[in-house]
């Protein structure tokens, strides 16, 4: 459920017209609902309720820190992959105690900054970043909590590009090998081993996958224990899937999938930590955009728009399906039409759509690009000099701009001559 509908002919952002928004801001922006991400957050703290639990949001799905803020104030906690992100979690209000920090190539200057700002823990990947960690900590004077992320070689069946619990995939360590790792963790000094983490993939609209994994999570709990080491914290990682399309799609609820890692680890009194991004983000935000020209072609006709694919990547990259819906609401059993669906870009991969039905919408109307909060404006470039797109913020009856568009002056100024130039 969001808070996007259409409301006396117009789709709203909660209680503000889009129109008024794309009137004030300009075309193309991001516009994010207050409610549907706190609603959202709510939902996964709720379904953790039976037992210790902190939910770390994804940062990189949606990282503007006015988002982070509004997180942090409810209780949230983060899961950042850089330093970039780690500082905008701060720069939030969140403190260390709460930021979980990840990914598979943190450099020692990272590992510097997080550790200097405090974390709550680190996720290592691999034997020699964990090496890197034990050094950095040591020169430091710091002991680091550690977990390791262990790749269950499990198959989340999901887009090749968004899984990351095969073997095959550049994630983890191998489940098989992690009495040795840990074992090898355990002995650096500076690190302090505290718990398991294991990410799977990301849009996972079955809970089969989770299951079988949170099981190998739990055995692995009792052998690490077995072995002497305090397992007290599981990080279950991100990747619940939102349903793209209004019509057909019912994924897991976050309840069922906080029953699901009660049954499966909730008898190991360990705090759980799960970093769910999407399905927080992914559906409290639209791009909004703005018919250029209808251009009918030889066999098809092209809506062509002022949002193109460096706003949003996720249709050119993944194939991604995201509805696409006028901000007038179209009149009931009005007659649609066919367009390729498409940005000015110069090349044929900034298409949206192909062939998608339509209600008749025509040259200066506004459309919405639904389920855009996730993976949309962090993904954002300039390419082809256009200005990164805006981002704007909806609480019930008011909105604001929370990042705003650059000017081409501002873009051109970053560039700099050589001397012998
Ligand atoms: N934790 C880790 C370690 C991750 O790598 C990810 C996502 C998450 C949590 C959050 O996953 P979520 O709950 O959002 O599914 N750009 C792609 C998605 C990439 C996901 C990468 N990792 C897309 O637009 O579909």
């Amino acid at each position: 459920m969001d808070h996007f509908l259409y409301r006396d002919g117009q789709l709203m952002a909660e209680d503000v017209p889009l129109r008024e928004i794309a009137e004030a801001v300009g075309t193309p922006a991001y516009v994010y609902s207050t409610a549907t991400l706190l609603r959202h957050y709510r939902l996964f703290d709720e379904a953790l309720a039976w037992g210790p639990h902190l939910v770390c949001f994804a940062v990189k799905s949606l990282s503007n820190v006015a988002i982070l803020t509004l997180l942090g104030r409810e209780g949230a906690g983060m899961d950042v992959v850089s330093a970039g992100e780690y500082l905008r979690a701060k720069a939030a209000g969140v403190p260390g105690e709460r930021i979980v920090f990840s990914g598979v190539g943190k450099t020692r200057e990272e590992m510097r900054i997080v550790l200097e700002g405090g974390v709550r823990q680190v996720n290592l990947e691999s034997e020699p970043e964990m090496a890197a960690l034990s050094e950095v900590a040591v020169s430091m004077g710091v002991e680091v909590p550690v977990t390791v992320r262990v790749n269950p070689d499990v198959d989340a069946k999901t887009h090749a590009k968004i899984a990351t619990g095969k073997s095959e995939n550049k994630f983890g360590v191998p489940i098989s090998r992690a009495v040795e790792v840990y074992a090898e963790a355990a002995a650096l000094p500076g690190l302090r081993v505290v718990g398991i983490d294991v990410h799977i993939g990301s849009q996972l609209t079955d809970l089969a996958p989770f299951e079988a994994v949170y099981a190998k999570v739990a055995d692995l709990t009792g052998v690490l224990r077995a072995e002497g080491h305090a397992i007290e914290r599981l990080d279950l990682g991100g990747g619940l899937g939102i349903p793209y399309t209004r019509s057909n799609e019912v994924p897991p609820l976050p309840r069922d999938y906080g029953a699901l890692i009660e049954r499966t680890v909730g008898h190991l009194g360990c705090e759980v930590e799960i970093e769910p991004g999407r399905l927080i983000s992914g559906n409290a935000g639209v791009l909004l955009s703005r018919v250029i020209y209808v251009k009918t072609g030889e066999d098809r006709d092209f809506l062509i728009l002022d949002g193109a694919m460096n706003d949003l990547i996720r249709p050119a990259m993944y194939d991604a399906w995201h509805d696409i819906v006028p901000v007038a609401e179209p009149v009931a059993g009005a007659p649609t039409r066919a367009f390729d669906i498409v940005g000015p870009v110069c090349e044929t991969g900034d298409t949206f759509a192909r062939g998608r039905e339509m209600p008749e919408v025509g040259e200066g109307d506004l459309v919405a690009f639904r389920s855009a909060g996730a993976y949309g404006a962090v993904m954002a470039s300039e390419y082809n000099s256009r200005p990164l797109v805006p981002e704007v913020l909806v609480d019930g009856d008011h909105f604001a701009v929370i990042r705003r568009r650059p000017t081409i002056d501002e873009m051109i100024a970053r560039d700099s001559l050589p001397p012998w130039l």
